[in-house]
């Protein structure tokens, strides 16, 4: 029922209401923002995030986590957060059920890497 709910969720590309969250996006120059993937897109939730909150001139890191088929999320995502800056892209398959630690190392490398790889560039501005 799970699947079937949510998939069907995410394909008409429902708006579900977000709990409160303190946090203002406009305060922030660099996001990462990750999803599941639900029927080979990003999860229902972000619809609403990228229909109530103005996402443009960001330095962005995207991620996911699936059960083996991402199909072509990243490019989605990529559509939609078109006016910003994509520094990377990374997935995991369902981390919390295979070589959990082994992905916790992976996101941290990959979140890290991409911090050097901004500082660098600052740096170099
Ligand atoms: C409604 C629903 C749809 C899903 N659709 C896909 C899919 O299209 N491709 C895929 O690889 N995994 C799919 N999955 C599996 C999840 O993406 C995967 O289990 C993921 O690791 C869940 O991350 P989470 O533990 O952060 O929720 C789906 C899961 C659900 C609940």
């Amino acid at each position: 029922m799970k699947y079937f709910w949510g998939g069907k969720e995410a394909m008409m590309k429902a708006k579900p209401k977000l709990l409160p969250f303190d946090k203002n996006i406009q305060d922030y120059d660099i996001l990462f923002i990750g999803t599941p993937v639900w029927a080979w897109t990003y999860a229902p939730p972000l619809n609403t995030l990228f229909s109530t909150c103005q996402i443009v001139n960001k330095k962005i890191a995207i991620f996911c986590c699936h059960g083996g088929n991402k199909g072509k999320i990243f490019d989605q995502m990529k559509k939609v957060l078109e006016n910003n800056q994509i520094l990377g892209e990374i997935d995991f398959q369902d981390p919390l059920k295979n070589n959990t630690d082994a992905n916790i190392q992976k996101a941290k490398k990959w979140a890290e890497d991409i911090m050097k790889m901004l500082k660098k560039y600052e740096k170099n501005t």
